[in-house]
């Protein structure tokens, strides 16, 4: 006698791993994430963003005890409706191999009482570490560098994420950022989740992550302080005159307070002169 399979009824976080080259925006579109932001930070390059991101806290650590702990503590204490983003797998899974090489050199205090020499320790941290990460209720997104893989003549066959070589399958979703012009794209590599299919590409110029995905991740909701950030993000996005046209006259139909709408498109009608000077000094 058994009581029945049923679906499981814990909703789905998405947990997304997502890489590209430098500078394509892979940080600011990660960070553009609806909701109270988490930001593990082992770049050192989040400083610039404190400004934009007032929903954002950082932790700034290469250290795997230290990462491991903010895991812990956000399980216990993360605000509901929070997400978080991990930037980045590369210079972690660096730090984690420098550590190693220290233990051996016997440089490294043996305070962590693990053997860092021994391979399958490593592999355990990693995995302990993502395991971590997807028990989370809220959704995680983890950025990386990025690498090509070549044929033998020479002609790229993929681009791979650069890390531990295990972590893509770690995550729900792979997602590659390309940046072609003043225009950005999303290429979805790999996908466990419904509402996307693999394969597919999204075009996410002046594009928020919650503009984004809305559709795609039913548990993220947009607040009215999140359509408000954004619109403020998009400020910033918009790299032409042409795009700032569109969006203020998108900005019209947009539900949020006229007081907030007003300074938008006050900073609008300031970034549109800025660029007219740019132009003709071009
Ligand atoms: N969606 C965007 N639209 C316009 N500019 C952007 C966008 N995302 C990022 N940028 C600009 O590009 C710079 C690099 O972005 P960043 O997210 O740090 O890149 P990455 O993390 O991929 O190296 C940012 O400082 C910002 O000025
Ligand atoms: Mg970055």
């Amino acid at each position: 006698m058994f009581n029945k399979f049923v679906k499981p009824s814990k909703p789905a976080y998405a947990k997304i791993l997502i890489h590209g080259a430098a500078g394509v925006g892979k940080t600011f579109f990660s960070l553009s994430h609806p909701g109270k932001g988490y930001l593990i930070d082992t770049e050192g390059g989040a400083n610039h963003y404190a400004d934009l991101f007032p929903n954002i806290e950082v932790l700034h650590t290469v250290e795997f005890d230290e990462i491991i702990k903010a895991l812990d503590w956000l399980k216990n204490n993360a605000e509901p409706n929070s997400f978080l983003v991990f930037d980045s797998e590369t210079i972690f899974w660096d730090a984690l191999q420098y550590q190693k090489a220290q233990f051996m050199h016997g440089s490294e205090i043996r305070v962590k009482q693990l053997n860092l020499s021994d391979w399958g320790v490593i592999k355990r941290i990693v995995k302990n570490i993502h395991q971590m990460m997807n028990e989370l209720d809220m959704d995680v997104i983890a950025i990386a560098h990025e690498k090509t893989n070549t044929t033998d003549a020479g002609g790229v066959l993929e681009y791979i994420p650069v890390g531990e070589q295990n972590i893509p399958y770690y995550f729900d979703m792979v997602m590659r950022m390309v940046k072609n012009g003043s225009t950005r794209r999303i290429e979805v590599l790999k996908n466990r989740l419904p509402n996307i299919i693999t394969g597919e590409v999204i075009d996410v110029t002046c594009r928020t992550w919650g503009e984004a995905f809305e559709e795609v991740f039913p548990l993220m909701k947009r607040t009215e302080d999140d359509i408000v950030r954004d619109w403020n993000l998009k400020v910033v996005m918009v790299e032409n005159k042409e795009q700032i046209t569109a969006l203020v006259r998108e900005l019209d139909n947009v539900e949020m307070p006229e007081k907030a709408k007003e300074e938008i498109k006050e900073k609008f009608r300031w970034k549109y002169k800025k660029l007219s000077i740019i132009a003709k000094e071009a």
